[in-house]
């Protein structure tokens, strides 16, 4: 073995023991819906157990990241690298994702209509993987054991929220994805779904909330990443976006 080749085993080993370090991590990730290019090169790493807040006005790209890492299919992926406990996300196929424990629980919640709520965990669990069973998340959504028969769809804004949630911890879960979990509830809700979040963190669930009420996902997360125009204008711990004035009124808008 030449000189050359042993050194450039060493780099692309130290590579992946750099890459392994963080349980998550997206590099240089770039997504198009079409021709329109909306992604722009973001990068960020999370630890394992760790909250992190995704942040950004409106149209700032949030959800489209949270797509891109899901491989939902819109936007597609074009350039960069996904990991998550060294294995390339960035390297399957659409909707593989899902069998690596990303879980992405979208904004309008897509609770199945016709279904009760316990029907609509059943389902969940009938994928690939185990996920909770159902007396753990009935544990931790005592309001889902107390509706388990109760359509779906019927449940209020609140409730819907916590079954989608519940759907996703149901299924072989590592990495939850909430985008505006909050929109629409009130605050006495918020309280007890960041409750729920709260409980299921040293459970070995790591997250990342994207959230327009950026004051209650930061004082749930540790990090922060602020997206401005589909690229990453900070990333910091969660306390040093509440502390600082200047960057929220920049890029929150509060
Ligand atoms: N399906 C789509 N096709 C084309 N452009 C889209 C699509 N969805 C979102 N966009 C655009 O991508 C940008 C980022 O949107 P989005 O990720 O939804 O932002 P956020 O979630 O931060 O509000 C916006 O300019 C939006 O208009
Ligand atoms: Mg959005």
């Amino acid at each position: 073995m030449s000189a050359m080749t042993m050194k450039d085993e060493f780099v692309a080993d130290s590579a992946a023991a750099d890459r392994s370090a963080a349980f998550f991590s997206v590099r240089d990730v770039h997504a198009y819906y079409g021709e329109s290019y909306i992604v722009q090169g973001i990068s960020f790493e999370i630890r394992k157990g760790e909250i992190l807040a995704l942040l950004g006005r409106n149209g700032a790209g949030k959800t489209s990241t949270l797509r891109t890492i899901a491989r939902t299919g819109t936007p597609q992926l074009k350039s960069g690298e996904i990991w998550i406990e060294g294995k390339p996300v960035h390297q399957m196929k659409p909707h593989e994702a899902s069998r690596t424990g990303i879980q992405l629980v979208p904004e309008d919640r897509r609770i199945i209509q016709g279904l009760t709520v316990e029907e609509n965990l059943a389902l969940a669990q009938v994928a690939p993987g185990h996920g909770w069973p159902l007396e753990r998340i009935y544990e931790h959504f005592p309001r889902l054991a107390e509706r388990r028969r109760q359509d779906g769809v019927t449940l209020s804004g609140g409730e819907q929220q916590m079954l989608a949630i519940a759907r996703a911890l149901a299924r072989d879960i590592k990495l939850l994805l909430l985008d505006e979990p909050y929109e629409g509830l009130a605050p006495v809700i918020v309280q007890e779904i960041e409750g729920i979040l709260n409980a299921i963190k040293p459970l070995g669930i790591t997250t990342i909330i994207v959230e327009q009420n950026a004051v209650a996902a930061l004082r749930l997360s540790d990090r922060a990443v602020i997206l401005d125009t589909g690229e990453v204008a900070f990333t910091g711990s969660a306390k040093e976006v509440l502390d600082n004035a200047d960057l929220r009124h920049e890029y929150l808008a509060i």
